[in-house]
């Protein structure tokens, strides 16, 4: 019988290094597209696509994810007395945005041990997971996540979120090859490896920070023994799957940012400041402006 999707896992315990200094002192899933924390985009992507339950997975370290999701009265009535009722509104929706339960990762052993971490919450429930570096806006319909779900629901086997990348990125992310070809946007997984070369990598198929997972993955992930800079990785679990298990590769619709790095969040915060009624034209005339002093 196939079950219902309920449930969404975002890790965020990793020590956000790409990242430092801004990452010593408050975590990297809490850096704002402008004013708008990432990991506040994760969510609401999951509960968009139906999703009930989010699972965040954070190290002891962070407890300002846990402040920004809770709720603080004091502060929504210093608001209203101020008369700032639409801030504490503002601040109030995000204690009630979703269903939150927090796992804690205490040793960061890499993205499977992560994953690992979750196996009682989520008990034997397929589950997605959303990586927090890749920010995926789909504007003209629905959001990758849910694009996912609803191939789930059709062929009933996990999916790994994937796009092409160029030649020069392929070392940044988990690369795979296909049993044939793709046939609308899907494929099968026959190899995955992680952060290959580009000379060792099998194509230039990367795996984009969503992955919709049965919990089937938590036996092959306690037998994971560790691999690329001496993590867990979930690439490894997914190659040994993939030998007695049909994998669906699903080349997403979706524009997505690498929000983990610095020039992917710069473009990010750019493209959404000029997506805002209330600062497109301002960062416009700016742009217009540096460019005109350079010519
Ligand atoms: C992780 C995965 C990698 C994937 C990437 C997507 O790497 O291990 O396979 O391609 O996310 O963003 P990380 O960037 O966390 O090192």
């Amino acid at each position: 019988m196939q079950q219902n999707i309920k449930k969404a896992v975002i890790p965020c315990a990793g020590l956000g290094t790409r990242f430092l200094p801004a990452t010593k002192a408050m975590a990297k899933e809490m850096l704002p597209i402008v004013d708008i924390p990432t990991l506040q985009y994760q969510i609401k992507e999951a509960i968009d696509a139906g999703l009930e339950e989010i699972i965040l997975i954070i190290s002891d370290a962070k407890e300002e994810i846990k402040k920004h999701f809770s709720r603080d009265e004091n502060f929504e009535n210093y608001l209203i007395e101020k008369g700032k009722q639409e801030e504490a509104n503002l601040i109030k929706q995000l204690s009630t945005m979703a269903k939150i339960t927090y796992v804690v990762q205490k040793e960061q052993k890499g993205l499977g041990h992560a994953i690992l971490c979750c196996k009682e919450v989520i008990k034997d429930e397929p589950f997605v997971v959303i990586l927090g570096d890749d920010l995926i806006i789909n504007e003209k319909g629905d959001n990758v996540s849910k694009q996912m779900i609803d191939i789930y629901r059709e062929k009933h086997c996990p999916i790994i979120g994937c796009q092409n990348v160029k030649e020069s990125e392929v070392s940044k992310y988990g690369i795979m090859s296909l049993k044939g070809k793709m046939e609308n946007r899907i494929g099968y997984l026959l190899d995955m490896v992680e952060k290959p070369k580009l000379e060792e990598a099998p194509s230039h198929l990367a795996c984009l920070g969503r992955y919709l997972l049965t919990s089937d993955i938590f036996k092959i992930l306690e037998n994971t023994k560790p691999g690329k800079g001496g993590e867990i990785q979930l690439t490894d679990a997914i190659k040994s799957w993939c030998k007695y298990q049909d994998v669906i590769v699903y080349d997403f619709i979706g524009r997505r940012y690498d929000v983990g790095d610095k020039y992917g969040y710069v473009e990010a915060v750019i493209d959404f400041a000029l997506k805002r009624d209330d600062m497109k034209e301002k960062v416009l005339n700016h742009i217009k402006e540096i460019l005109s002093k350079k010519e």
